[in-house]
Order: structure tokens, then C-alpha cells, then sequence
């Protein structure tokens, strides 16, 4: 059985969120809501139930089989989304998947052949120093101060499996049982999930298409509390494609220093950046910031590199000694032959990513044209990554294709099957009445889903 837990609201409603892994279970049924289906559960907020192990007779029966910590951990969304499109595609169905978060592009093929020159390299065939090959580290070093202007050392940067693994040992690292984590929502789906499973308390900070999906000072400061332990900090933001402008960049910055809060900052996206809009390296605008700051990034977004898994952590000699600490447990040093192709790609231009900045600029436009032509969307023009994040208020209440729609989780459901449009929902990112929409899928395919989605949601009366 499924139950649906929200979890945005005031802090002072923060107990009913039940993200720590220890309250979880008892406050399963905080919030239920109508209409769940099944699929839903890739919705984020629609969980099972953790396993209880049945009623089995003899030792051990009293235990659950998984523990009540990973029971309560979702698959991720995007992927299930992206999951269930290939699966309806192998079936035959024409289905248009916006929901990938992956370059749409292969992977430039000179960083594709220094992976080829390394695998025939007998060195590459063993271990390697846990923390990462040493010219890749002085390399993303080098790559660090030349696009954002962070002055870094090698020995300060952790190599690690993918942008993931380097969000999962920030806050493994970093946090303790009941430390509060600031989290401007709508936010990334893994987040959470991580915070949690560290013992952090995910503290979500609202934020709307009114303001651009900006946080400010002020809002921060309200979801404050003597355990504010971080702040996560993301921009260009995956999913709402907001850049925060420098000056306000570098106000947070300020502020989380004089507060002693701790900022993970995400910079996965800073080379997709469109029209006016400038990345901002959060400890260069507020270097004051810089003995509390882990910066987390990696190849995948920028070369077309998901399937490679390279990413990297950078933060203070300290944190990077525990983190490695951590993953020579864990998973020791990235795949060799990874990190050769890593290597090259920092260290060549941008030249690859700059192509895939016009495609994307190009798409990113025209979606948001398009998505504003449907009644009840609303959609601001995303200044980075590659998403948009239109409300889809508009829409519920109504009735639609025999269904009376109630969130936006049940609206991706109908639009997915009577549509063949895949899309994330916002429940997936703590936004419930929003859609995420990828620009990483061909213009011809682009335009064919959204005016099935405009018929489609043109309907809904
Ligand atoms: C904001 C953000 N951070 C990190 C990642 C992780 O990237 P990867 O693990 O593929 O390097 C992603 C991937 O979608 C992302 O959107």
C-alpha cells in the first residue's frame, strides 16, 4: 500500500515532514494523498510502506529483512521516469520522453580515445590512490580556477563515482544525526534522500515561479534554527533551470559565513548558462566562506559523459581526508580508464559544450513558447541546465480524459498514457503542481510532444 507523505510547509510544521530516517516509520501517514496510483511512487512522496518481514514463525521473525533506513529510500524519479518511456517504447509506443537528464549528444570522441589509449595501459589495470589519479586531481584543480576562479590544490579534490557519489559523501561526511539542512525547494530529487540517510533533517525552503525559484537572505533566515548545520546550494538549478544572479550569490555566501553555516554548493551545470545569466561560484563570491564550503561537480553535464561516472568533491584538506577516508571503504578509486577520459576532458576546451549550449539554448526557448501557449501552464524562461519547470495549477481541479485531476503526479500519469509524454512530476522535487520538462531530446521530437500536450491539456474542462 502506498502512502503519500508532503513534505513542504512552514518550519514550524517540521515535525510532521518525517524525513529523519529514525521518525520515519512512525509518522508514516502524515499526509495522504487522493488519487496515488501505483506509478506514483516514482513521484518521491509516495512511498511503500518499509517491509516487516511478514509473520513468520521461529528466530529472527521479529526483524524486518531491509532495514527501516533503506526501506525508506524511493528509486529515483527521473530515472524511473525515463525507465518507464524506454519501456513503453519497446513495446511499440511512440512515446516522447522529456524526463532524461542526460545530454542528448555522444561523448566528443577525443576524450573517447584517450579511454581507448588507457586501456591498453598495464598501469590502468590495477589499483589506483583512492582520492583519484594525481594529474587528474592537479587537473580539475587547474579546470577549477580557470572557470570559476576558486583557487584550489590538488589535495583538496576528491575523485569520486559520478556527481552522485560526491553528493552522497558531502553530507555522509559532513553531517550528524538531527543536523538541519537548508534546501531551497524545488529541488534536485537525490538530496533528500542523501540528507536523510546521513541522519540530516531536510529543511525545505519554498520558493515559486514568481521569483524565478530564487531564494533570498530573508527566507533562509526564517527556516533557520540553532541546528542549521548547511545550506545546499544550487545554481544553475536542476529542476528550475534558475541562476541566481552574482550579487545575490555573493549576500548567501556572506550570510552562511556569518551564521557558521556550512554550504554544499553543486556547480554540475555552470557551463549551461543562456542569454545574460552568469555563473557564480559561491566560496569566490563570499570568500569567507571558503574553510565551510564543499563544492561538488563533475564531467557528465558538461562532455556528455553520464554513463562515464566521473565526478569530484573539493572542500577543505580535512573533509576531503574523511570523505576519502570513506570511499577507500567503499568503492576505492574511480575506474581508471574513466579517469583517463576525465582527464582529458578537463584539460581540453569547451569547445564540445559550447555546441550543446546552442542546441540547448535553442530548445530551451522554444519550449518555454510552447508550454505558454497551453491554458493553465505557466512557464518562466529557464536561464540554465537543461530543464523547464512549468506550474501546471492551472490544470488541476479539472476534469481530464475521464479523469478528475487532482495533483500534478496523477496529471504526468494521464499525460503519459494518453499523450505518450513523459515527463517528472514536481512531487519528485518537493514541488507538487509542477512538471520538469528535459531539452536534451531531438527539436523534430520536442515540438511533436508538446502540441500532444497542448491538445491533451487543451481538453481539460
Ligand atoms: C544537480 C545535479 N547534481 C549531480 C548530479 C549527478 O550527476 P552524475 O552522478 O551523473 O555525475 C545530477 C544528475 O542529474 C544533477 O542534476
Amino acid at each position: 500500500m502506498l502512502k503519500c507523505t508532503l513534505r513542504t510547509g512552514p518550519p514550524s510544521n517540521r515535525a510532521a515532514f518525517c524525513l529523519s530516517a529514525r521518525d520515519r516509520p512512525a509518522c508514516y501517514p502524515a499526509r495522504r494523498l487522493d488519487g496515488c496510483l501505483p506509478a506514483l511512487a516514482l513521484a518521491g512522496h509516495c512511498r511503500p510502506e518499509p517491509s516487516r518481514g511478514g509473520k513468520m514463525a521461529g528466530m529472527g521473525a521479529s526483524k524486518s529483512r531491509l532495514s527501516a533506513r533503506i526501506s525508506a529510500i524511493t528509486e529515483s524519479a527521473t530515472l524511473a521516469v525515463d525507465a518507464r518511456a524506454k519501456a513503453m517504447k519497446a513495446a511499440g509506443r511512440p512515446v516522447i520522453g522529456f524526463g532524461a537528464g542526460e545530454p542528448d549528444f555522444p561523448t566528443p570522441g577525443y576524450i573517447v580515445e584517450a579511454a581507448q589509449r588507457a586501456c591498453a595501459e598495464p598501469r590502468f589495470h590495477k589499483y589506483s590512490p583512492t582520492p583519484g589519479l594525481p594529474e587528474l586531481r592537479e587537473a580539475i584543480a587547474a579546470k577549477t580556477i580557470r572557470d570559476s576562479g576558486l583557487n584550489v590544490q590538488a589535495s583538496q579534490v576528491l575523485v569520486t563515482n559520478g556527481g552522485k557519489q560526491a553528493v552522497f559523501e558531502a553530507f555522509a561526511t559532513l553531517l550528524d544525526p538531527g543536523d538541519e539542512v537548508l534546501l531551497p525547494a524545488p529541488y534536485w530529487t537525490t538530496y533528500p534522500e542523501v540528507i536523510t540517510l546521513a541522519g540530516g533533517v531536510v529543511v525545505p525552503v519554498p520558493t515559486d515561479e514568481t521569483t524565478g525559484y530564487l531564494t533570498t537572505v530573508a527566507d533562509l533566515e526564517a527556516h533557520c534554527t540553532d541546528r542549521t548545520k548547511m545550506l545546499v546550494f544550487v545554481s544553475p538549478s536542476n529542476p528550475t533551470g534558475a541562476v541566481y544572479p552574482p550579487d545575490l550569490v555573493a549576500e548567501i555566501g556572506r550570510w552562511a559565513a556569518a551564521r557558521g553555516i556550512w554550504v554544499v554548493t553543486d556547480e554540475i551545470y555552470e557551463h549551461l548558462v543562456y542569454g545574460q545569466a552568469r555563473f557564480t561560484s559561491i566560496p569566490v563570491a563570499a570568500p569567507e566562506l571558503a574553510d565551510r564550503c564543499v563544492v561538488l561537480n563533475g564531467v557528465a553535464k558538461t562532455y556528455a559523459m553520464t554513463g562515464w561516472r566521473v565526478g569530484w568533491m573539493i572542500g577543505p584538506q580535512d573533509v576531503i581526508k574523511a570523505a576519502a577516508n570513506l570511499q577507500s571503504h567503499a568503492t576505492s578509486n574511480v575506474c581508471n580508464v574513466a579517469q583517463a577520459a576525465a582527464l582529458a576532458a578537463v584539460s581540453g576546451d569547451l569547445s564540445a559544450v559550447a555546441r550543446m549550449r546552442a542546441a540547448f539554448d535553442r530548445r530551451r526557448e522554444q519550449m518555454t513558447i510552447m508550454l505558454n501557449k497551453i491554458p493553465g501552464v505557466i512557464c518562466p524562461l529557464p536561464e540554465g541546465a537543461f530543464y523547464c519547470f512549468p506550474s501546471v495549477k492551472g490544470v488541476l481541479g479539472k476534469q481530464l480524459a475521464g479523469h478528475q485531476i487532482r495533483t500534478s503526479a496523477q496529471l504526468a500519469e494521464v499525460v503519459l498514457e494518453e499523450a505518450e509524454v513523459a515527463v517528472v512530476p514536481g512531487e519528485a522535487f518537493g514541488a507538487p503542481g509542477y512538471f520538469r520538462l528535459s531539452a536534451a531530446l531531438a527539436d523534430a521530437d520536442l515540438e511533436v510532444g508538446l502540441t500532444r500536450l497542448g491538445d491533451l491539456l487543451t481538453q481539460a474542462g
